[in-house]
């Protein structure tokens, strides 16, 4: 079967799989006792992360069903297609790169070479802010940046800005703007002194809304202050597809960095969209970062699928989905600085796998992507963790943990990664009614008030989890962390039979934003919804 005839087949495959379910009996205690070195067998590594699957409902001849499965989705193939530049984009007929973005070595395809022109232009870049060589219009230095960029031009610089923390540069710290509320950017600008500060217009198509205002915003902002017209270019960069575009906002040729059709937004942050990483952390961290998301790239390309990360991760996710009726999935960071990565994966895998309709536009008869949430642990325990263990829904769980501490209080860290074994360890062992029972008996209740109050203290467990267990917390290995979901979520993409690569969907929204701005003032049009037009009329 190809990719192209995929989906007729699609449902028996997964009616084979859901069959494959309803037969399990065991429990992940069961499989656990059954077979105390599942650990050794369910997992695998690659690029300084280790991945333990075994914490999962499923044995060896699950893997070899989902395994077939994936074969017979002709997922080599799709990945081939992938990595060789060919249209996967089916619908917006493009390639879909990003993986040149991180190519190693000498240039050797078209988009290679202007992938090394551009990093070549922000190595330049980079050196002449650092260096001081870069100045405003007082003639002052460069101690301030602002990144202004919404969706993939915002949420994966500012989250290895952040992961980065340690790498930061002194004299210069990196600030992001993205909402279309004022109070982003005011708030972000009280206090920065404007003839020290540079902003980056980050948007591939520099069409976008938010940026668009925000950027207007910070314009008048400098003018404000003192900058003239002409000098303007020393405080405005970009990083864009959309060249005239750029100009026309009056930014210097010379100072936009360009941004290609063959990069999705989500996909953003290795291209100059990454211009953030480079300016807050130094140049060789985002070299760094490229080299790691590579080793995964190469990973992705040649590990038999059985040993590969990104398809056995999207398996496992597409095994609840489809045959488990679950709807969501946790990812819980064990690590302060990967607080914003959540965010980061809910555009990535919620911007692609977002749909209702295959390659060929024909409806689903499967459910596609899931919620994706989380935050980082160990704050998650003390809020939503509850749900996790004892609510009605199985909610699978990425838990990542960082071996090597991440900061000089190594004590806590050893406390860090017990709570993140101890969180997935309650998932899958729970407490039965009848341990629950035995324990209140042993505090000292009755058997009567052990019988009532056990229900409330029993806690279902089986409940699924990975674990990855990332070396260091460093530009090289999170690199490879970015890049394994990404590859996770295109296979999840080729599973699904769908295009993870283009998000028409929010373009209604966008259309009708712009419809209801311009309602403002007036009377709504007649075919609005008495909702909408109550609203309008509450709210103006
Ligand atoms: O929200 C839709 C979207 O197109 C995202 O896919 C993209 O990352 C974001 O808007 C920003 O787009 P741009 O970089 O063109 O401003």
């Amino acid at each position: 079967m190809t990719a192209d005839t995929m989906p007729a087949s699609h449902t028996a495959a997964i009616a084979q799989l859901q069959a494959h379910q309803r037969e399990q009996k065991w429990s992940l205690r069961d499989l656990f006792e059954t077979s105390p070195d599942r650990a050794d067998r369910f997992c695998s590594n690659a690029a300084g992360i280790y991945l333990d699957y075994s914490k999962n409902h499923l044995r060896e001849d699950t893997l070899s069903l989902l395994l077939d499965y994936a074969e017979s989705c002709g997922l080599q193939q799709q990945i081939e297609a992938l990595l060789s530049g060919a249209n996967v984009n089916n619908t917006e007929h493009r390639p879909a790169l990003h993986t040149a973005l991180r190519f190693q070595g000498t240039p050797s395809t078209e988009h290679e070479r202007a992938v090394a022109e551009c990093r070549e232009q922000m190595r330049r870049f980079t050196r002449e802010v650092h260096s001081g060589n870069w100045r405003g219009y007082t003639g002052e230095p460069i101690h301030h940046v602002v990144n202004i960029g919404i969706g993939g031009s915002d949420l994966g610089p500012r989250m290895v800005v952040e992961a980065l923390r340690p790498w930061q540069k002194e004299g210069i710290t990196v600030h992001f703007v993205a909402n279309i509320d004022g109070a982003d950017l005011s708030d972000t600008l009280a206090g920065l002194p404007p003839q020290n500060t540079l902003f980056i217009v980050a948007s591939k198509s520099f069409s976008t809304l938010e940026t668009r205002e925000n950027a207007m915003s910070a314009r008048q902002w400098m003018l404000d202050a003192g900058c003239a017209e002409s000098q303007l270019a020393q405080h405005f960069v970009a990083v864009s597809s959309n060249i005239v575009a750029a100009e026309d906002f009056g930014i210097a040729a010379e100072n936009i960095f360009p941004m290609w059709s063959w990069v999705g937004g989500r996909y953003s942050l290795w291209s100059a969209i990454g211009l953030p990483i480079a300016l807050a952390c130094g140049f060789e961290a985002y070299e760094q970062l490229l080299a790691g998301g590579h080793a995964m790239d190469q990973h992705f390309a040649t590990a038999p699928m059985e040993q590969n990360l990104p398809v056995l991760m999207a398996l496992i996710h597409f095994w609840y989905r489809q045959c488990w009726d679950t709807t969501s999935q946790v990812v819980l960071p064990y690590a302060q600085r990967l607080a914003k990565f959540p965010a980061w994966l809910q555009q990535l895998d919620m911007e692609s796998l977002g749909k209702s309709v295959d390659r060929e536009g024909q409806p689903l008869h499967y459910p596609s992507g899931s919620v994706i949430w989380g935050t980082e642990g160990s704050n998650g325990q003390h809020s939503f963790h509850q749900l996790l263990h004892q609510g009605t829904d199985m909610i699978p769980a990425d838990f990542i943990a960082i071996r090597e501490p991440t900061s000089e209080l190594a004590g806590q860290h050893r406390w860090l990664l017990s709570c993140c074994i101890s969180q997935s360890q309650a998932l899958l062992r729970g407490k039965s009614l009848h341990e629950a029972r035995r324990e209140l008996e042993e505090q000292g209740y009755t058997h009567r008030e052990a019988h009532a109050l056990a229900p409330h203290k029993a806690v279902p467990g089986n409940r699924p989890s990975n674990t990855l267990v990332v070396e260091r917390l460093d530009p090289r290995h999170l690199g490879a962390l970015l890049a394994l979901y990404e590859h996770k979520v295109f296979t999840g993409g080729c599973l699904l039979g769908i295009n993870p690569f283009d998000q028409w969907g929010v373009e209604l929204g966008k259309l009708l934003g712009a419809e209801v701005h311009a309602a403002i003032g007036g009377k709504a049009p007649g075919d609005w919804d008495g909702s909408s037009k109550k609203l309008l009329e509450l709210l103006f």
